[in-house]
């Protein structure tokens, strides 16, 4: 018996398949193979990859259609329509709490879910125990710590529902105390909100300059981020487990994930816990118990070793080295097998890649390390295998092309039954300069997702004239 999950009709659309021993065959996004980014429906390419897998016996789908309509038409949104035909579908909360605790290793944890909206439903915590997941509170629409973030994307003059990492990344270069008050008027107490923002904010009554942006990014962060604690310290404190499973969309804000190592002794984050993530819920939710969690890579396979020695021979020599083998990241970074790796000593090394990238530079790229030496370069006690903390870098005179304007980094931290090509990778580079560490960013052409196949491959290396390591 196989199971097909699916998510679409919203942002971030995929399709996972699961067995009856709780192997994870297959997971993919739709934008990967249609190129669309944040696509949100699945289509043909994806589903004839899925279904070199084999073939489903049950559907499940990520959330409730009919529930989702009703809201859609109470805030008079009218367009929506599902292409699915399924056999059962979840809740929109469950899907991603199913997801997070079935691919976690504990057996007892606090399940937290704050996204912009499901259904009705935008902050849950759920009790996992055995294989159990049990409704523990939930609030409903308006109040959201996902609307609230991205009302405030667009205030600035990006895209919601897609360009809050951006924000998040202009936070470090801005300075929170020009507009905290006044923005914490929209976000007062941890369950309270000034108005329903899922319109977006319409009294702010002021003009907006270019530095705005940043002082206005800032604040958000850190109102952001004194909510998400206040809301994980009540959670710590009513459910009797060390243990944290955080899922949604808000997941994806590593800045503020960081904090949450002061309240729980131990966290997971499933790799995509976003919307993306929930074609693995759904499966996981009909499945009903602890999946076989090998890792991320579960997309399209391009085949290959990992191309270990050319990777680092050409490091040595250029400095830069794009990379594409494997199967693809399941989630929304590149993880080594759809990435551009490069020396993070040199400090120029930052604008030579975003050169190649074509992007706003303030964006910070990221350092991926050797396990056992990443408390030794950041301030960490903790592993971060899916780049979903931000750690303060404790030499950044040695490594200046992966900090951040406020002096941290999104760490990846790799060990060798993780992914034993990067981890070796990691290890001749460190022994040739003691470094053990690259820098690593994601492998795509401007404004488009994640390289994925063969096509993909020849359209980047025409694009940008130079070729990709495989
Ligand atoms: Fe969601």
């Amino acid at each position: 018996m196989k199971i097909l999950g699916v998510n679409e009709t919203s942002h971030d659309a995929s399709m996972s398949l699961i067995d009856d021993s709780g192997n994870i065959l297959f997971a993919g996004h739709a934008e990967r193979y249609s190129k669309i980014k944040n696509d949100w429906y699945t289509n043909e390419n994806l589903s004839y990859d899925l279904h070199n897998y084999g073939h489903p016996d049950a559907i499940a789908y990520y959330e409730k259609p009919y529930l989702k309509r009703l809201r859609l038409l109470f805030g008079g949104y009218a367009d929506w329509k599902p292409t699915v035909k399924y056999d059962k579908a979840f809740e929109h909360h469950y899907s991603h709490a199913a997801a997070g605790y079935y691919t976690s290793s504990f057996d007892n944890a606090a399940i937290v879910v704050l996204d912009a909206i499901g259904e009705f439903t935008t902050s849950s915590v759920w009790i996992g125990k055995g294989s159990d997941i049990k409704l523990h509170k939930k609030w409903s629409y308006p109040f959201s710590f996902g609307l609230f973030y991205s009302a405030f994307t667009s205030l600035i003059g990006l895209k919601p529902n897609e360009e809050e990492y951006i924000m998040m990344g202009m936070a470090a270069y801005g300075d929170p105390d020009i507009y905290r008050d006044k923005v914490s008027e929209y976000f007062p107490s941890v369950y309270k909100q000034k108005y329903n923002l899922h319109k977006g904010i319409h009294d702010w009554n002021q003009d907006i300059t270019e530095n705005d942006k940043f002082h206005i990014a800032a604040a958000v962060q850190s109102v952001y981020e004194d909510r998400l604690w206040d809301f994980m310290y009540i959670v710590r404190q009513e459910l009797d487990s060390p243990n944290l499973v955080f899922m949604g969309g808000c997941a994806l804000n590593s800045k503020a994930n960081t904090i949450l190592w002061d309240i729980f002794p131990d966290i997971w984050i499933m790799p995509n816990p976003g919307d993306a993530g929930s074609s693995l819920g759904a499966a996981a939710a009909m499945y009903g118990k602890h999946l076989n969690w090998q890792g991320p890579y579960l997309g399209y396979d391009l085949g290959g070793e990992y191309p270990v020695d050319k990777i680092f021979d050409e490091i040595m020599t250029n400095k830069i080295a794009a990379v594409a083998t494997g199967r693809a990241e399941y989630g929304p970074r590149a993880l080594g097998n759809r990435s551009i790796l490069a020396d993070p000593r040199d400090p120029s090394i930052k604008d030579k890649v975003n050169k190649i990238k074509k992007r706003e530079e303030f964006r910070p790229f990221a350092p991926v390390i050797m396990e056992e030496y990443a408390s030794e370069w950041f301030d960490m006690d903790y592993t971060s295998p899916y780049m979903q903390y931000t750690p303060r870098c404790l030499k950044p005179e040695l490594i200046p092309s992966v900090v951040h304007q406020d002096g941290t980094s999104r760490v990846q931290t790799v060990n060798k039954k993780q992914h034993p090509g990067l981890y070796k990778l990691l290890e001749m580079f460190y022994n040739e300069t003691g470094v053990p560490i690259l820098l690593n960013t994601s492998l795509n052409i401007k404004g488009q997702p994640l390289l994925n196949d063969e096509k993909d491959i020849v359209e980047w290396e025409k694009a940008y004239g130079q070729k990709i390591i495989r």
